[in-house]
């Protein structure tokens, strides 16, 4: 029986009991969007590890269902992992999702993720990150669920005077990507003014690594290649996919002219997203940086990544690409005081080394082996 009387109605699937449509006293039910994707993924297998229930909603446009399968061959047991096939593009969909779930808490890591694509299709990003966010809000509201952690991203600050970038730089985004996800912020921070949902709004810096223990890894669409990441385009060249690392910018107001990230691994940032949630707090919002602190230039990264990889990669220096910015590091002070958070897996060639030990055993990603080359 329920508090109020009326019997407990329970969903049954195979004459099972679906525990993920009912709440249960002691177990957190997070519904993590996009976790079939890189960051998506490592999380969950973070809240699994720490007995969180997770329900992940991908439509892997970009993720990947042979990370799924690893965490389900990992936490197989009823009510521990489900995986339901959406597009958050769907509002009828994502209604009945919050419907027939009991989500006590959602990660909404969902989303198209590439400055370049971005400025090559806004409208794209506009729907899939502003319109998308706006949709899994109204569900939260409409189905009472009451804890929101929001992937944001230090493009929303776009190209500050000053480094490091507190939480109150003025954000003043320089591509739709970064425009996208600031529009997104404002509408979680207007609705979080009159509601009490607790709201964690997280803006990470460049995150690189994977599992530790080599479970999982980045695997991004081959066509999406050309506009990827520089840890991705690093392995690609030392695993002899593309011929080489094309470098763009020398002439940036830089120490070495190439320009300036803060890169922080996968694992430290996942544990971020379990801080929040541990701290969130109805009617309050919180926003942290997720950072190192440290920048580094794209030289810096691209040594730690011959070294990671024990490959001579070959480095063509090219002009400027559009829409970049020279300098980017955070100031992590706020998430360390507030969350005491801190980044410790802040050593690149480490972190490189252990996404190069998945990247080099999974040359097609998640796919079967490819045969070798005779
Ligand atoms: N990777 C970084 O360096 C970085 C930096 C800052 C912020 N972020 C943010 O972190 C989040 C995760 O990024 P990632 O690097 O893991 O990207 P990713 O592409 O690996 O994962 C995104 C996932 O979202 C899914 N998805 C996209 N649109 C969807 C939709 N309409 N419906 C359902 N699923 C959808 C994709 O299939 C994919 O599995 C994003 O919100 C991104 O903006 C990433």
């Amino acid at each position: 029986m329920s508090a109020k009387g009326k019997p407990v109605q329970y969903a049954y699937v195979n004459n099972r009991v679906q525990k993920f449509s009912h709440r249960e006293i002691g177990v957190t039910h997070v519904l993590v969007t996009g976790g079939a994707g890189y960051i998506g993924s490592h999380a969950a297998l973070r809240l699994l590890k720490d007995s969180y229930r997770v329900t992940i909603v991908d439509n892997l446009s970009r993720g990947n269902i042979g990370a799924v399968k690893i965490l389900q061959g990992l936490y197989p047991d009823p009510g521990r992992l489900q995986f339901i096939y959406a597009d958050l593009g769907d509002a009828k969909a994502v209604n009945k999702i919050f419907a027939e779930n009991a989500f006590d808490a959602v990660i909404h890591f969902a989303a198209v993720a590439y400055v370049g694509e971005s400025t090559l299709e806004p409208l794209r990003y506009y729907h899939n990150i502003t319109a998308n966010t706006l949709t899994v809000l109204e569900a939260m509201a409409a189905h009472r669920v009451k804890t929101l952690i929001y992937s944001s991203t230090c493009a929303t600050y776009g190209e500050p005077e000053k480094m490091p970038i507190t939480e109150d730089t003025p954000q003043v985004p320089i591509n739709p990507y970064g425009k996208a996800k600031k529009m997104a912020e404002d509408i979680i921070l207007d609705f979080s003014r009159n509601s009490d949902m607790a709201v964690m709004i997280l803006r990470y810096f460049n995150v690189i690594g994977s599992d530790p223990e080599g479970r999982l890894g980045e695997a991004p669409r081959p066509e999406l290649r050309e506009h990827g990441r520089i840890s991705g385009a690093c392995f690609d060249a030392a695993a002899g996919t593309i011929s080489g690392l094309k470098v763009k910018g020398t002439d940036y107001n830089t120490p070495d002219g190439t320009c300036v990230r803060d890169y922080i691994d996968v694992t430290d940032l996942v544990d971020a997203h379990v801080k929040a949630l541990a701290k969130a707090m109805p009617r309050k919002v919180g926003i942290y940086n997720v950072g190192t602190g440290k920048g580094r230039s794209v030289k810096e990264f691209v040594e730690a990544c011959k070294k990671a990889t024990g490959v001579e990669i070959k480095v063509d220096f090219l002009s400027r690409r559009p829409g970049d910015y020279a300098e980017v590091y955070s100031d992590p002070s706020k998430i360390r005081r507030e969350l005491n958070w801190t980044a410790q897996h802040t050593n690149l060639q480490e972190s490189l080394e252990t996404a190069w030990r998945w990247q080099r055993t999974h040359r097609n990603g998640y796919g079967p082996p490819l045969a070798a080359a005779s």
